[in-house]
């Protein structure tokens, strides 16, 4: 596997200009809906910080929503998109890395979803990232983390790769690095000419019971686990989870 993708390199001009699919994929009522309803429950009348905002895919909604949302990312490109759709009242955003960067005030919830925990590559800017949520907290106040479970299982011995999209203009597969517990995504588009476009993401998977630790080391206690925002059950077959930490009542 070659050396670390900078960030900036993935999350360029290119790949803000290309995030935003209105209405499909993660962008579609049926996803969207539930996410943010849950948040706004979740956050019980208080504000949101999100990590990673992105081009405020959750958060420009849950904003709509009546619930104040403050975000962190790292990338200016996709800090730009999110500034076609509303101000920068609307939705404050601070650049900066979500394992370290602070924004003003406290909040009553923290949410970082679409896998982005696994951004961060090192298990050590993880944790951090946990602290960092418990800094922005009050008292009470929730971290939810929406992240995928590892698909190791369908990799078989001696192979390094597994292929989750065959389809004649999209073709996506993940190679891992199972001793760095790294993998890369790939994904690469078919255009009508048939000329083809790559786009690849690097992340470090987690299991549920590793993130249960890192929430354990920065004070919080896992509140709930479900397999979606609709609060289906989380069983050993579910290809993800959203997972609830809370932080002890002051007192
Ligand atoms: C998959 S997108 C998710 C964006 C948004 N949360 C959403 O759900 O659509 C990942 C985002 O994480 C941002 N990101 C990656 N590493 C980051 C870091 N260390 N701190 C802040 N943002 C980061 C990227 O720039 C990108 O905008």
């Amino acid at each position: 596997m070659r050396d670390d993708i900078p960030q900036d390199e993935i999350w360029n001009d290119d790949a803000a200009r290309r995030y935003d699919t209105p209405g499909t994929g993660m962008f579609a009522p049926e996803v969207l809906g539930p996410t943010v309803e849950r948040l706004a429950a979740l956050a019980e009348g208080g504000r949101a910080l999100e990590f990673a905002v992105g081009t405020g895919r959750v958060a420009v909604p849950l904003a709509e929503r009546g619930v104040p949302v403050t975000g962190i990312e790292l990338s200016r490109p996709m800090v730009r998109r999110l500034r076609e759709k509303v101000d920068e009242e609307t939705v404050p955003v601070v650049v900066g890395d979500m394992a370290t960067a602070t924004a003003p005030g406290t909040f009553r919830l923290v949410y970082l979803v679409f896998n982005t925990i696994s951004n961060l590559l090192e298990q050590s800017a993880q944790v951090e990232c946990f602290r960092n949520a418990a800094r922005h907290l009050a008292p009470g106040g929730r971290f939810v983390i929406e992240l995928g479970v590892p698909d190791l299982r369908k990799l078989p011995p001696g192979q390094d790769g597994v292929v989750w999209s065959t389809r004649d203009d999209y073709l996506a597969l993940d190679s891992y690095d199972v001793l760095r517990q790294r993998l890369v995504s790939h994904h690469v588009r078919v255009d009508d000419g048939g000329g083809a476009r790559v786009f690849r993401s690097q992340h470090r998977y987690a299991w549920p019971a590793e993130l249960d630790l890192m929430a354990q080391l920065a004070g919080f206690a896992l509140e709930s686990r479900h397999a979606d925002w609709e609060g289906a059950e989380f069983t050993a077959d579910s290809p993800s989870h959203v997972s609830v930490y809370r932080l002890p009542e002051a007192g």
